[in-house]
């Protein structure tokens, strides 16, 4: 169970203090917004880069960018060492994880909460990892959507088919009211932007939240 704190929701003019106050967190997610397949508008390759050499702790970037194939990349040769696409964005999603993959990076593909992972399981041998969005992409501080449960478990079962070591994140309104249900429907990385960075210890809440999704 790994605990993916997401810097979304943290002070953007102070980030390298804001991870130094999640020690304990397994990755740092950097939600990357390009203002066309979100309505928001975030970090690129270089901020990526600083934050890399600022922590430790490896970075989990995930793609909120139209054509991924062109510039995702940049991500990993910026640091990133896990780097995830969107499938509805991606042209051709194996080559683009093979790319990325090649670079070092894991490669990883997230799905909205209306897009099915059925049409995309002959992929997963390609994959480190799927993201199953829990809220629509944009911003942080959304409600966590219990609809999106089914999919968790679904894709939970075509990976164990696989017989791969693939891991299975969750992303949007994670918090301690939720983690056990994708917990138990199977994911086992989670994402936590405001959950984290709302508490009055953030890295106590990240222990807090490893300890729920373990119980
Ligand atoms: C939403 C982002 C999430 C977001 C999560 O588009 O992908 O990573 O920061 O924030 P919370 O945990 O507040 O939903
Ligand atoms: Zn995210």
């Amino acid at each position: 169970m790994q605990i993916t704190p997401s810097i979304l929701n943290a002070d953007f003019a102070n980030l390298g203090a804001e991870i130094a106050r999640i020690s304990s967190a397994d990755w740092v997610h950097v939600d990357v917004m390009d203002n066309h397949f979100v309505p928001n508008l975030t970090f690129g390759p270089t901020m990526v880069e600083a934050l890399s050499r600022a922590t430790e702790i490896p970075l989990d970037a995930h793609l909120m960018i139209e054509d991924p194939d062109r510039w995702a990349p940049a991500y990993a040769e910026a640091g990133a060492r896990s780097v995830t696409f969107h499938v509805e964005a991606a042209k051709a999603p194996v080559r683009l994880a093979r790319e990325l993959r090649k670079q070092g990076a894991r490669a990883s593909m997230a799905l909205k909460p209306a897009t099915p992972i059925e049409p995309y399981a002959d992929l997963l041998p390609e994959l480190d990892m799927v993201l199953v969005m829990t809220v629509e992409p944009g911003f942080g501080g959304q409600k966590f959507l219990d609809l999106c449960l089914p999919k968790i478990r679904r894709t939970r079962e075509l990976i164990e088919r696989t017989g791969g070591e693939i891991w299975l994140q969750v992303d949007g309104g994670v918090s301690m009211e939720t983690i056990e249900r994708c917990a138990e429907a199977g994911a086992d990385v989670f994402v936590a932007g405001s959950a984290v960075y709302s508490a009055a210890d953030p890295d106590q809440m990240v222990k807090a939240l490893r300890a729920k999704a373990e119980a």
